[in-house]
């Protein structure tokens, strides 16, 4: 423990700005405002290793901010957190329980703290930077394999999607970004899948690609797109075009139909999928068009025929990541009609509540640049998701892509309808 760590404990009352100034003097000394307790332990007792763990400043400030601290005492807690922000800190570092400074704080109950809300605006631009460094390709420090192999750095075991875990061939040299997402998706494309009762998982590692408990978010996924049938003053559209990508279970597509839509698309990819697609009979039904193959190229070609314009679109795929969500968004203004809905499953970083506020912030003002507003609605989901319950919907499926109590529901329309 240093100095600057002792500080973070607060041991002292009330806080006051004392403490802002004492922080400001170990930074501007050259104390990193990413020096862990871990560093401070090895250079206390002569120890050459890299520590494996990172406790950080932020981390105990988030731990020891006093449950009783009035609202002065907040303020300046605040602008610790900020400072610390100025001098470099690291939003999602983890320490030795893998929790990052904003987990600590879920934990504790404190995520209503202004704290809370800066962590995630930190999280939201530290991706918006990592964005521009790979656009770019911009060499800025000297290493810069982190930031092309991981997005999100130091988040261990961050899950975006529903992504599969299948194993990579390894290599030297840099991804490209897109070919490696492209490579991704053609190793699930490659992989068996199998339907099991409520789910439908991959043949080897039993990873879940769509699972039963997640029909009542499908319910609303396919709600919202029928919202986008309305025109104005509640006159309904002539012709109702609904898409959807991903077929998965087909539970969405199932509720889509019911639903007798004018032209009912479902873009999908996987044989095996396809084959489930064909034996159920959704090739027979007359409203129904497949699109076989990745949507990136199908949806392309039905942007360029102009045959179709949609009033709902919903996206819900495996093994893809946010990065082709972006893409995809390019594609969703070319097809929506101008009243048209898109919504999508929210599954991005949902391993881990405060990464999936950060990608709910993120995905709002992405959508918002293509002038698309997206409103979230807050949903419980079901308790068998979380895995401190003694049965859980994972007990199947080698690894869970969800653990957080609350579904944000997304629904976007063109700004100003
Ligand atoms: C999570 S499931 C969809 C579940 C669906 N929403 C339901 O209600 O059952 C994901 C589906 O997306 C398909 N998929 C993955 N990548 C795709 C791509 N690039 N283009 C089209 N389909 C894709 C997968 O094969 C899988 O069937």
């Amino acid at each position: 423990m240093s100095d600057l760590h002792d500080l973070c404990r607060f041991a002292e009352r009330p806080i006051t700005s004392k403490y802002v100034d004492q922080l400001n003097f170990y930074l501007r000394s050259g104390i990193p405002a990413t020096y862990t307790i871990e560093e401070a332990y090895n250079y206390t007792n002569d120890i050459a290793a890299e520590p494996t763990t990172t406790t950080t400043p932020l981390h105990l400030i988030c731990t020891h901010v006093p449950e009783n601290a009035t609202a002065e005492e907040l303020k300046v807690v605040d602008t610790m957190v900020q400072t610390l922000f100025e001098y470099g800190a690291g939003w999602c570092l983890s320490d030795v329980n893998n929790d990052t400074p904003g987990c600590i704080l879920i934990k504790r109950k404190l995520n209503h703290l202004n704290i809370y809300t800066q962590i995630v605006d930190s999280g939201v631009r530290a991706e918006l930077l990592l964005r521009k460094v790979g656009e770019f390709d911009m060499e800025i420090i000297e290493d810069t394999d982190d930031l092309d192999h991981d997005r999100f750095g130091e988040v261990p075991e961050l899950v975006e999607e529903k992504a599969e875990q299948i194993e990579q061939p390894k290599s030297d040299e840099k991804p490209d970004p897109e070919e490696s997402n492209k490579s991704n998706q053609q190793s699930y494309l490659n992989t068996k899948l199998e339907y099991v009762d409520n789910a439908l998982i991959t043949k080897d590692r039993k990873d879940g690609v769509m699972m039963a408990w997640e029909t009542d978010l499908m319910r609303l996924g396919c709600e919202s797109l029928f919202k986008g049938s309305i025109i104005e003053d509640n006159e309904e559209d002539s012709e109702i075009n609904i898409l959807n990508i991903g077929f998965g279970m087909g539970i969405i597509d199932t509720m889509i139909n019911e639903k007798n839509p004018t032209k009912h698309y479902i873009c999908e990819a996987h044989p095996d999928v396809l084959a489930k697609l064909k034996a159920d009979g959704w090739y027979d039904k007359k409203n129904v068009v497949i699109l076989e193959g990745r949507w990136q190229e199908q949806l392309d070609k039905l942007l360029s025929s102009g045959e179709v314009y949609f009033n709902g679109i919903y996206y819900d795929t495996f093994s893809e990541h946010y990065s082709d969500m972006l893409e995809l968004f390019d594609y969703v203004v070319g097809l929506l009609k101008p009243y048209g809905v898109f919504s999508f499953f929210n599954g991005l970083g949902a391993d881990r509540q405060v990464v999936y506020e950060v990608y709910k912030k993120l995905s709002e003002l992405d959508l918002a640049n293509y002038g698309l507003q997206c409103t979230f609605t807050s949903v419980e989901v079901p308790k068998e998701t979380l895995q401190e319950n003694d049965k859980s919907v994972w007990d199947d499926v080698k690894r869970s892509y969800w653990s957080c109590p609350v579904y944000y529901h997304p629904e976007a329309r063109f700004i100003d309808l």
